[in-house]
């Protein structure tokens, strides 16, 4: 497959990030609608939601899309998302009086979380990784659900092993990560309780133009500034691969729920990715420290088999954040933190 040479604005990035495979097409004419994407309003939401409109477009079928989540007035979201045909409805999971506005759904994908600022409150972190969690099972009880998850939840695994297995234990370091221990564990639990059909996605570092642990990677050796490599390895995959997996992965659903790992299959050097930047921006990369045995990595192998190899390659994602970070393209100030091995965001 060919892959475009650059992406030259925003407009052509989310047209990208929110074009639906043939797959995804085949699969949207089996959803009953609404489809309900709950936490809709952060990094991955708005281009998924699109492009199950879109998908449902092309398909010819009448699927409304509900996209719902807090809606700061400041954000821009929610115009984005009506602009392009779906509808969006303000909700706090962590009021109880919001919670009975949300729609009636047979079809409910959940990306509420919080990790950044857990320093500083980790009980508002608890609160949404954990109790809105809850909340959004307690309400969904008769619909199937598809919720993220991250690699946060298990510890740091030897880089020779591959990446850590759906089966290893969650026995992560730190706040954040253990209360997306517990946001899986409410949702398993509603699962079981109340048969609920479930499919659990620990998506490792999607990436894009605007965060993402490449941008992270390539600002640094574009400022001059020295990349930590005492995490060396990571696992990432494009956004708009890991939106078709989530939308394709309600075939996944089931009681007791399903476990995947999200990701491209490769494990990625953080020194080789560094030296790979510097070729594209023409810098030298600046190195601090030296890489440990183990890093936070997943093995993806299962639902790579099972729906199939993410489409977009390391290189083109290389080249077009290169680019991008060359013209200065906007960002959205929100690194990934992708040097932490000690738990602290
Ligand atoms: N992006 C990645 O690379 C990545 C990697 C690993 C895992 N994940 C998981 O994937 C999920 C989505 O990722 P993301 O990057 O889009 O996260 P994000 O940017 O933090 O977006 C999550 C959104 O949830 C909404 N939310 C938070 N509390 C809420 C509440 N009480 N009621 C309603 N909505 C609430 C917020 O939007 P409002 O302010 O509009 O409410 C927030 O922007 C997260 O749960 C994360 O754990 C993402």
């Amino acid at each position: 497959m060919s892959h475009t040479d650059y992406i030259k604005s925003q407009e052509e990035l989310d047209l990208l990030l929110s074009r639906p495979s043939a797959q995804l097409l085949e699969s949207i004419r089996r959803f009953s609608s609404p489809l309900v994407i709950v936490g809709a309003g952060g990094k991955i939401g708005p281009t998924l939601a699109v492009m199950a409109r879109r998908a449902a477009d092309a398909a010819g079928c009448a699927l409304e899309v509900i996209a719902v989540s807090r809606f700061d007035a400041t954000a821009p979201a929610r115009a984005w998302l009506e602009q392009r045909g779906v509808s969006t409805l303000c909700c706090d999971l962590l009021r109880a009086d919001s919670i009975g506005q949300l729609p009636e759904s047979e079809n409910v994908i959940y990306l509420a979380g919080q990790k950044f600022g857990t320093g500083k409150s980790p009980a508002a972190t608890w609160a949404v990784n954990v109790v809105a969690s809850a909340r959004l099972a307690e309400r969904y009880a008769g619909a199937r659900l598809v919720a993220l998850s991250t690699a946060n939840v298990y510890a740091l695994s030897e880089v020779a092993k591959g990446g850590s297995v759906e089966s290893d234990p969650l026995t992560p370091l730190g706040e954040y990560a253990n209360s997306t221990v517990g946001r899986e564990r409410v949702l398993e639990f509603f699962s079981l309780r109340d048969g609920i059909p479930l499919t659990l996605l620990r998506l490792c570092y999607a990436v894009e133009l605007r965060y993402g642990v490449l941008l992270d990677i390539a600002q640094k050796v574009h400022g001059g500034k020295s990349i930590d490599l005492a995490n060396g390895y990571f696992n990432c995959i494009w956004q708009g691969d890991a939106n078709d997996l989530i939308l394709r992965s309600f075939s996944l659903a089931h009681c007791p729920p399903t476990i995947w790992n999200l990701c491209r299959p490769e494990v990625f050097s953080v020194r080789s990715v560094g030296e790979q930047f510097g070729e594209l921006l023409g810098r030298p990369p600046r190195f601090a420290g030296s890489e440990n045995p183990n890093a936070l990595l997943c093995n993806s192998r299962p639902l790579c088999d099972k729906l199939g190899e993410p489409s977009i390659p390391l290189a083109p994602m290389l080249r077009w954040i290169a680019d991008w970070v060359r013209r200065d393209g906007c960002t959205w100030g929100k690194p990934t933190g992708f040097e932490v091995r000690d738990g602290k965001y």
